[in-house]
């Protein structure tokens, strides 16, 4: 880590990656500054895209805080978003080089912070990355941090990751992030929808995640989530659903110590595996 971190200037580009200019805490400058046009034009045009699917996919939640993010036809300034963000509900996001370790990631939730990767992918990864870049960190993520009881539900994880990381569970717990923050979906009045990051800013998963007829759909249970396992390359086979966002956040307040045991002597599953103690959803 550098002492101070690096900014850079219009003419020159942050590689991506690159640690070396992120403080210890693993947040760095945004340098907004280094973008290009054509940077620019790869985030307005991955947000008309993505905008265009919402309709009966995505939460009415996420829809409604979406024009918080604000500017839509650039990347925006992390600190515009800000003034909107730390009124709203405490949090604010801060810029950082690409995926952190699991200890500073769960300290900055726990901390009302929210890391949002600050480079954007190339034109050859329109469709797809295989790493978050600022495209799914602002648009998945940061809408639903207005809505005050998602946003409480994302600090108590990051706290609870504090402590799964002192007792050598955070890939367990990553569980529980992986199926609710990035590729949760949720039971509207209206029908199933997507609340999830990393289905809402994939422009082929979303349609997926709420239609197909291919993946399990299982009513979210913390043992059943944290035993199991997770695809990184390709749609999920199983998707874990909640019937709101209050039902996230009151389960997760017990401590979850017993269920890191439970998990350990259970075993895992396979990412497409099924259990008999499943409650599964069905598509009407
Ligand atoms: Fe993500």
């Amino acid at each position: 880590m550098a002492v101070e971190p690096v900014v850079y200037g219009a003419s020159e580009r942050p590689p991506r990656g690159d640690y070396e200019r992120a403080h210890a805490d693993y947040t760095c400058p945004q340098n907004w500054a280094s973008y290009t046009d054509a940077d620019h034009d790869t985030y307005r045009r991955l947000y008309a895209r993505q905008t265009a699917l919402l309709p009966g996919l995505a939460c009415d939640a996420f829809i409604e805080a979406l024009p918080s993010l604000g500017v839509r036809d650039r990347i925006p300034r992390f600190e515009e978003i800000n003034e909107r963000l730390k009124p709203a509900t405490g949090w604010e996001i801060v810029a950082v080089p690409g995926l952190i370790p699991e200890r500073p990631f769960f300290d900055l939730l726990a901390n009302r912070r929210f890391p949002v990767t600050d480079w954007i992918r190339t034109p050859e990864e329109f469709d797809y990355i295989v790493e978050p870049d600022v495209f799914h960190d602002l648009f998945g993520h940061v809408p639903l941090l207005f809505n005050p009881v998602f946003a409480d539900y994302v600090q108590r994880y990051g706290a609870g990751g504090l402590k799964a990381h002192d007792l050598g569970a955070g890939e367990l717990l990553s569980r529980l992030y992986w199926y609710t923050i990035e590729f949760g979906l949720i039971r509207q009045p209206d029908g199933l929808r997507a609340y999830g990051a990393g289905i809402l800013s994939s422009s082929s998963e979303l349609k997926h995640s709420v239609t197909s007829q291919h993946p399990q759909r299982v009513k979210l249970d913390l043992l059943r989530c944290m035993r199991t396992r997770y695809k990184i390359d390709d749609f999920q086979a199983t998707y874990f659903v909640i019937d709101s966002f209050k039902q996230l956040f009151d389960m997760t307040a017990p401590d979850f110590a017993p269920l890191y045991a439970a998990v350990r002597s259970l075993g895992e599953l396979a990412a497409d595996e099924s259990s008999a103690s499943d409650s599964l959803i069905t598509l009407g």
